[in-house]
């Protein structure tokens, strides 16, 4: 598009007595340059793009969910669950409704918040790398935390409100998921605590003072507060912490005091659902820029939220025969549970207190390698994700973090945006599919979950530019003591 050529423009350069070729660089006088053809960066945001319902994957996956079991092989009740979970919480996560109505006030939140969050073409990368493919990435750096963990921390902390829990407890490792439940909290009247591994509380402090921002209390972990912490600190005063301690805390708070309740930020499959909101606007938000079906769909896994949330609308067309698209979950190499991992029962944390359910582990008592992406450092992934791995409807791949911190450096300086070091691994993914694209000369629409910003992770760049940043595989993984459960 030729801005320069209407009769404004060029009036606006004569009246500024500039030379008219400069009036193209003056921010603001051109807002676009001559070089660009007119295509469309960014789609629409209007308020109804935000979904009023949540889409639930379960009565569409290709076998049952397997129920939670405790060791003994029985499976968990509800109201079993019901002792650290909102009741509403609990129905949502047995629920086989392909559809669940978003409350008002939570789809009022999201709209607060930042929904719908930007669908934005990353024509610069496409240049960059010469490739035939079109790439387009769904922006949850948006939201006020940053990453796209407040969607479901809205829908959980206004479930809490709702029944009257006054308090919400929670773990934490860097703090995105703390963060996110600490500004829910704060919108809906709830008072949380997050329980943060100890050594990030002192090394990683700027999200802690940010769910301090927001009226959270901030305990590190291990603490003097619980059974569980009080015995660790007293065989280990300096014990570091772990992600497994913080939830051993946060579960025993919850069941031992009156009107409170535990809050999980992945895994279960109300979280997935509550994320759903992102892919059903990617795939409105697409439909409005008149783009053709995605051909290829990539995310970040940790537990599996943003992934699910982002690709399981989609997956839904793909298992109606309605998009024929390659779905790729990225995990790293240092915690590689799809790619690595066996499909049994395990339990969801380190310390064995949750119910056990049926995934794709590495064992619950293996630590993964300290890499930057922290929230990427788990040894399961969701139940209903494995199922759809294991069907080959979502195909996982597995990277090194120096390959990743690359890969996000390059899109940085092509597109602006700094991936946290978790979503760097989707960003690997696209690069890598859109260079194939171009040796192989082949068009492809290749669509990419942003999940979040690393404006808060910048030690971990720091590191990889000076060089300082290993890449750890581990060789084998020990899952000789888990209990043997079948179903
Ligand atoms: C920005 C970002 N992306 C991805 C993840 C991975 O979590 P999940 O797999 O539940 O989306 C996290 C977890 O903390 C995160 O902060």
């Amino acid at each position: 598009m030729c801005r320069l050529a209407s009769s404004g423009s060029q009036f606006l350069g004569k009246g500024l007595n500039i030379p008219l070729i400069e009036a193209f660089f003056v921010p603001g006088v051109a807002d676009a340059p001559m070089a660009l053809d007119p295509i469309k960066i960014r789609a629409p945001q209007d308020e109804e793009i935000v979904p009023k319902q949540w889409y639930n994957i379960v009565p569409d996956l290709p076998e049952p969910l397997s129920p939670p079991r405790k060791p003994d092989g029985s499976i968990v009740k509800p109201e079993e669950l019901e002792a650290i979970f909102p009741k509403e919480l609990v129905r949502q996560e047995i629920s086989t409704e392909r559809f669940i109505p978003v409350p008002e006030e939570v789809r009022q939140a999201y709209l607060e918040v930042g929904r719908p969050t930007p669908l934005i073409r990353a024509r610069r990368l496409e240049e960059r790398l010469g490739t035939p493919a079109k790439i387009y990435f769904k922006y949850e750096g948006v939201l006020p935390t940053g990453a796209h963990k407040a969607n479901t921390a809205i829908a959980q902390a206004h479930m809490a409100a709702k029944e009257g829990i006054e308090r919400l407890t929670t773990e934490t490792g860097a703090g995105q998921w703390g963060s996110a439940l600490s500004l829910a909290g704060a919108l809906f009247g709830v008072k949380v605590r997050v329980y943060m591994v100890r050594i990030s509380y002192e090394q990683k402090p700027y999200r802690r003072v940010l769910m301090q921002i927001y009226g959270a209390e901030v305990v590190p972990s291990p603490s003097k507060l619980t059974e569980v912490g009080r015995k660790i600190l007293e065989e280990d005063p300096d014990n570091p912490g772990s992600l497994g301690i913080a939830i051993s805390e946060a579960i025993e708070d919850a069941l031992t005091h009156p009107n409170t309740k535990y809050s999980l930020g992945s895994v279960l499959n109300s979280v997935l659902l509550h994320q759903t909101v992102i892919g059903q606007e990617a795939m409105k938000q697409l439909e409005l820029l008149g783009e053709e079906p995605p051909t290829h769909l990539v995310g970040c896994v940790g537990g599996g939220s943003n992934f699910a949330g982002f690709t399981y609308p989609f997956i839904r067309e793909k298992l109606r025969g309605k998009l024929d698209a390659e779905i790729i979950a990225v995990e790293p190499k240092a915690a590689p549970s799809m790619t690595r991992g066996e499909y049994r029962y395990d339990f969801g944390d380190t310390a064995g207190l949750t119910p056990l359910i049926k995934m794709h582990t590495l064992g619950h008592r293996f630590i993964p390698p300290p890499i930057h992406a922290g929230g990427l450092r788990y040894h399961g992934v969701a139940p209903s994700l494995s199922i759809l791995v294991n069907h080959g409807i979502v195909k996982p791949v597995a990277y090194k973090q120096t390959e990743v911190f690359e890969a996000a450096r390059i899109f940085a300086q092509a597109e602006g945006f700094v991936a946290a070091p978790e979503t760097a691994h989707a960003v690997k993914a696209v690069i890598d599919l859109a260079l194939e694209a171009k040796k192989k000369n082949e068009k492809r629409i290749i669509v990419f979950n942003f999940s979040g910003h690393g404006l808060l992770d910048l030690k971990g760049y720091e590191d990889y530019l000076a060089g300082r940043l290993v890449d750890v595989e581990p060789e084998s993984f020990d899952l000789s003591y888990l209990p043997r459960v079948e179903g």
